[in-house]
């Protein structure tokens, strides 16, 4: 069957590889790690690609959808996230195979996979091309990139693990859902350099990564957010399971003082360790519920961490402390031994999926 394309093949193109900085050693993650501030920089997005998406935003879009998993996807939360308060039209995150109804030919669907061969987002993207939705891809390759190469397309340079190549997938995936949405583009250049002088005051404003890691080690940390810091919570819970090689849980406030609150034992020294991440202009009611819900742990003996994000701006809160939290992770991955890069795991997993005898 032959599926409509609904953008204008004239506008349609490859991006050309955008590059991961050569100084970053792709085998290790402190490396790469560290170079997080400069993967953020893209001064200058794409004029053909931001042009497609003013276009469908002139022609009108009905929603906005993010498919893929992990490492990937977790960019489309963070933007979700970021423009939560701009946005007219809804956005929507689908980590799964399929593809809910109310995404039409009328939505713009963004494919995001860094390696272009995850099985449940080729699947759901396969949904939204049927339905004749309007599709970008961006990836290093794959499958998605043969496969999408006639829809506007953003080629990430290989080689890394999909989740260092976090703040890539973001420089790309923001200013392309700032276009499609009709909000002016983030200036990336800026975030990234509040970033390197936030991390010039890791040991100041905030502990040492490492000193954080100490706390977590031999513990299982339950990381705590609430509105956008709920993606960073999640995040660091990922980086922790992924990199440290260890437990880690995340929950969000409101919700986790409806239910979580009564999990802890009473008289007994649990394992979790709660990790509050907070963050400047932090709204008034949730701010009263993150310090009580943080007295009441304190008070049952659980010993929680506060957080604080450096910065001012909802990315600047959001980006500071996924950056020093990734860097608590390779931290305690040391400490326990472990190689922060390799994921075995998840490639076992893969590799038994693919095989279909
Ligand atoms: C590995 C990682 C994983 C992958 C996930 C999806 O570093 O972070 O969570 O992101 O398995 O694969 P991709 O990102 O290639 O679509």
């Amino acid at each position: 069957m032959t599926n409509t394309i609904n953008f204008k093949q004239s506008k349609s193109k490859i991006r050309n590889m955008r590059k991961l900085p050569e100084t970053m050693n792709l085998d290790d993650m402190r490396s790469m790690v560290s170079h997080f501030p400069d993967m953020l920089r893209n001064p200058t997005p794409d004029p053909d690609i931001i042009g497609i998406c003013r276009d469908y935003h002139r022609d009108g879009i009905e929603g906005l959808c993010f498919l893929g998993m992990g490492g990937s996807l977790i960019v489309g939360s963070y933007v979700k996230e970021i423009l939560s308060q701009e946005s007219h039209i809804p956005i929507d995150i689908v980590k799964t195979y399929f593809l809910p109804k109310w995404v039409s030919k009328d939505w713009i669907v963004v494919a995001i996979s860094y390696s272009g061969n995850t099985e449940e987002t080729l699947t759901s993207l396969g949904h939204a091309k049927e339905r004749g939705s309007r599709i970008l891809t961006i990836t290093s390759g794959g499958q998605m990139a043969k496969e999408y190469s006639r829809y506007p397309q953003v080629i990430v340079d290989k080689g890394a693990q999909p989740r260092a190549a976090f703040p890539v997938l973001l420089s790309e995936v923001l200013p392309i859902s700032e276009s499609l949405i009709g909000v002016k583009i983030t200036n990336l250049v800026k975030v990234s350099e509040n970033l390197i002088s936030a991390s010039k005051t890791w040991g100041e404003s905030i502990s040492k990564p490492s000193v954080i890691a100490q706390k977590i080690h031999n513990r299982i940390p339950l990381f705590i957010g609430a509105q956008h810091m709920s993606p960073v919570a999640y995040r660091a819970k990922c980086q922790i399971n992924e990199n440290s090689k260890a437990e880690a849980f995340y929950s969000e406030i409101p919700e986790a003082t409806h239910n979580e609150i009564e999990g802890f034992p009473y008289n007994e020294k649990g394992s979790i360790i709660p990790v509050f991440l907070r963050c400047f202009g932090e709204d008034s009611q949730i701010s009263r519920r993150m310090d009580i819900t943080f007295n009441l742990y304190k008070e049952i003996g659980l010993n929680p961490i506060d957080l604080n994000s450096i910065g001012e701006s909802k990315i600047d809160s959001m980006l500071s402390l996924t950056h020093y939290l990734d860097m608590v992770s390779v931290e305690l991955a040391d400490k326990r031994g472990v190689n922060a890069v390799s994921v075995t795991r998840i490639g076992e997993l893969k590799k038994r999926l693919a095989f279909k005898g």
